[in-house]
């Protein structure tokens, strides 16, 4: 059997007629960027995250880049405010602060849930801290009351950074920060002030392409990013920002927009999978990541951790079965942040030695499933 890590030809095919649909009406219509299909799709969206607003951008990167950057220019931070950044993460969360001439503080993760170590972030707070990128990585949310009492208590801005948990739900009794109305269903990206997506293609709601977007409630922000990814007008030809050009075009929220009906059911396809991953391999030199099965994870990678990660990636691709490092140097050690290359994050630096990615899609047939259980249980 061959299971590649992920195949976006699968992927497309699930919903092919309707994304064909879609992208031609888009083609003969003549008008393909700022249009009805994004503004369609900005509107789902947001319905769908549960913000007032959306606002596509050109990616995952630029939307938080932009968020700041918009944080700037309304006089909610300053050059040199410390952003709390968890070292785990992909390095586009880091490259946005640094971008803003702001200054990433690494807090590691804690090795069990993943999460942030909460008296790691609670020490590394100054006075100069002004925000808190929350990463839910992998899929799983890493919202919680005590960092919402964090942010209250040290005046931070929250921003999420979802590019990997879309439609991922916080259940809570208690109201999170920033919310709209009171529920028990939260979806990731209405928990902060404001929420970073990328539509990646192989993101769990993924484009043709590149894309992003910005979810908020924050009227003025989401008018300070539209305008900012629109080279800084702030009406046609008139540049108030020096801004830029960071556009969701019009084929790519047509797309999104078909895609978006099937979030959920793809979501929950994901959920199964991890489940049979949870209940079935048995591999004792494969820790999984410990299970919080409240319905707060999408699975958007399903890492397993090994000491013995090169063999187990060999039995895996030896026996057809693709896998990824997600990732394999965290940013604080990368070539580019040379003045950070000394810090300590142990945890964080672990992870990076021993995770390896499963397959797991929407596209995986219960079959495939069970040959990805039965080959890792087989390694030893
Ligand atoms: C956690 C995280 N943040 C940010 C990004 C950046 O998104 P993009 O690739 O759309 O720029 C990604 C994905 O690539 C991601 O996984």
């Amino acid at each position: 059997m061959k299971i590649p890590y992920l195949d976006l030809k699968d992927v497309t095919a699930l919903h092919q007629a309707e994304i064909q649909q879609a992208v031609s009406e888009v083609v003969g219509s003549g008008w393909y960027l700022q249009g009805r299909a994004l503004q369609q799709f900005e509107q789902h969206y947001a319905a769908y995250i549960g913000t007032r607003f959306c606002v596509g951008v050109a990616n995952g990167l630029d939307a938080l880049t932009l968020t700041l950057r918009a944080y700037k220019e309304m006089g909610r931070l300053h050059e040199g405010d410390q952003v709390l950044v968890p070292a785990n993460t992909f390095i586009a969360t880091v490259l946005a602060v640094t971008e803003n001439q702001l200054i990433p503080v690494f807090v590691d993760v804690d090795a069990d849930t993943l999460d942030l170590n909460l008296e790691s972030l609670e020490s590394s707070i100054t006075s100069k801290t002004k925000a808190l990128m929350l990463v839910h990585l992998y899929g799983r949310c890493t919202y919680n009351e005590r960092i919402k009492t964090l942010c209250e208590t040290h005046n931070l801005l929250l921003i999420e950074d979802n590019a990997q948990a879309h439609g991922c739900i916080y259940k809570s009794a208690q109201p999170t920060l920033n919310c709209l109305h009171s529920t028990v269903n939260y979806k990731t990206g209405s928990l902060g002030h404001a929420a970073c997506h990328s539509f990646y293609p192989g993101k769990n709601l993924g484009a043709l392409g590149d894309g992003g977007a910005v979810t908020t409630n924050d009227e003025a922000l989401a008018q300070m990013i539209c305008s900012m990814g629109n080279y800084g007008f702030s009406e046609k030809y008139v540049a108030t920002y020096k801004g830029r050009n960071s556009r969701l075009d019009e084929v790519q929220a047509a797309v999104l927009d078909v895609k978006l009906n099937y979030l959920d059911q793809e979501n929950q396809r994901r959920i199964d999978i991890a489940r049979t991953y949870y209940k079935y391999i048995k591999n004792e030199n494969a820790r999984l990541p410990k299970l919080m099965d409240n319905g707060d994870n999408v699975y958007h990678i399903f890492p397993v951790f090994t000491s013995h990660r090169d063999q187990l990636k060999q039995h895996l691709q030896d026996r057809g079965i693709g896998t990824l490092i997600h990732y394999p140097i965290p940013p604080h050690l990368q070539g580019c942040y040379k003045e950070y290359n000394n810090l300590s994050l142990p945890v964080t630096e672990r992870l990076a030695k021993e995770e390896l990615s499963l397959p797991l899609n929407p596209t995986m047939t219960d079959e495939e499933v069970m040959y990805v259980v039965e080959t890792l249980n087989s390694q030893f």
